[in-house]
């Protein structure tokens, strides 16, 4: 039983600092916490309160100031470009906003592009990336290129992207920040679908607690600080839970480890891992204009960036060499 523990992610005393003139401003603020295998971590929080650059820290897209990132028992924050390139590519995958697909390639083609990296033969590379995408509900969407497609089906490209290569995580920023209330409901349960099938452990960022029903743990954020963890139980991880941490009286409970907020078990609506998602309805529909209006936040590089980014081929064979985070 106790082997069935793994720690994917060890975040400690982790610090991010950035200077503006004579400002500091603490964006990340000495956050502790953990996140186990098979886990959909959501970092909930309001606009600026230091939810994507966590994310960002813990893909190791940003350095941190102080503290450290443990990945698969590997202080990530150690290791140089190289390795954590070889890093990404091997173990993450990630979801954006803006979607980043490479506006002059087809969904097929932006979905090969990891696997490319991962030097899998051309006809095995369409094969998987072709099987993710009827996976996804787009094989009838092969040769449409991104601007040929909806806003859901972008995204749906997107997570089949992040996906294709079986990465052991998936790191998420405001993965349906873009789409309108159902259909991001509708990508929220297909990540949560592929994610469990695969046990592939999910760190997504939101500011939207609707969207953090989808979480077994829920990291609320306040000022780069933790405010509370909640914990969504089911009966497959009950044990596991009751060995990390300390159960008072089902309602509240604090950990050593935890040094900030604290930890709520809250019972889960995962019934036999059929995913029985509740509050969905008595929603607001947000408009596409109301959308674009708010401002989300996001990291993400826009699509003329990225593929400038990436080379002047537009081949994918060209592209080997390129340390894209896709
Ligand atoms: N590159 C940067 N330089 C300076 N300040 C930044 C930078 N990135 C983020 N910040 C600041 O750090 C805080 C947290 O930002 P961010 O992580 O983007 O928040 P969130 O994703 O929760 O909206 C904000 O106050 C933001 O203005
Ligand atoms: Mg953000």
């Amino acid at each position: 039983m106790g082997d069935q523990i793994e720690k994917v992610i060890e975040v400690k005393n982790v610090k991010k600092i950035y200077r503006m003139g004579s400002e500091k401003i603490f964006a990340v603020d000495d956050v502790s916490f953990e996140i186990l295998k098979g886990e959909f971590c959501c970092l909930l929080g309001t606009s600026g309160s230091g939810k994507s650059t966590l994310l960002n820290l813990m893909a190791g897209i940003e350095k941190l100031t102080g503290g450290q990132i443990i990945i698969k028992s590997k202080k990530i924050h150690r290791m140089n470009e190289n390795s954590l390139a070889r890093f990404r590519q091997r173990y993450l995958g990630f979801v954006f906003q803006s979607y980043n697909l490479m506006g002059s390639m087809t969904a097929l083609e932006n979905v090969e592009f990891p696997l490319v990296f991962k030097r899998v033969k051309a006809n095995k590379r369409k094969k998987m990336a072709r099987d993710m995408l009827i996976k996804v509900g787009l094989g009838s969407r092969l040769s449409h290129k991104p601007k040929e497609m909806s806003g859901g089906q972008q995204q749906r490209v997107g997570i089949a992207r992040a996906f294709v290569a079986n990465p052991e995580i998936v790191f998420a920023d405001e993965p349906t920040g873009n789409l309108d209330t159902k259909t991001a409901m509708e990508v929220m349960k297909l990540i949560k679908i592929i994610a469990k099938e695969n046990n592939q452990t999910i760190v997504m960022v939101t500011h939207d607690k609707r969207l953090a029903d989808f979480a077994d743990r829920t990291i609320h954020i306040l000022d780069g600080r933790i405010q509370d963890i909640e914990l969504k139980r089911n009966r497959d991880k009950k044990e596991i839970i009751n060995e990390s941490i300390t159960i008072d009286n089902e309602e509240e409970v604090k950990t050593e480890n935890e040094p900030q907020g604290n930890i709520k078990i809250i019972e889960n609506n995962v019934i036999d891992n059929k995913f029985e998602i509740e509050k969905t309805e008595g929603i607001e529909v947000i408009s596409d204009k109301e959308m674009d209006e708010k401002n989300w936040g996001s990291k993400a590089i826009p699509d003329e960036q990225a593929e400038n980014e990436v080379a002047a081929s537009d081949t994918l064979e060209g592209m080997k060499d390129v340390d894209a985070i896709i």
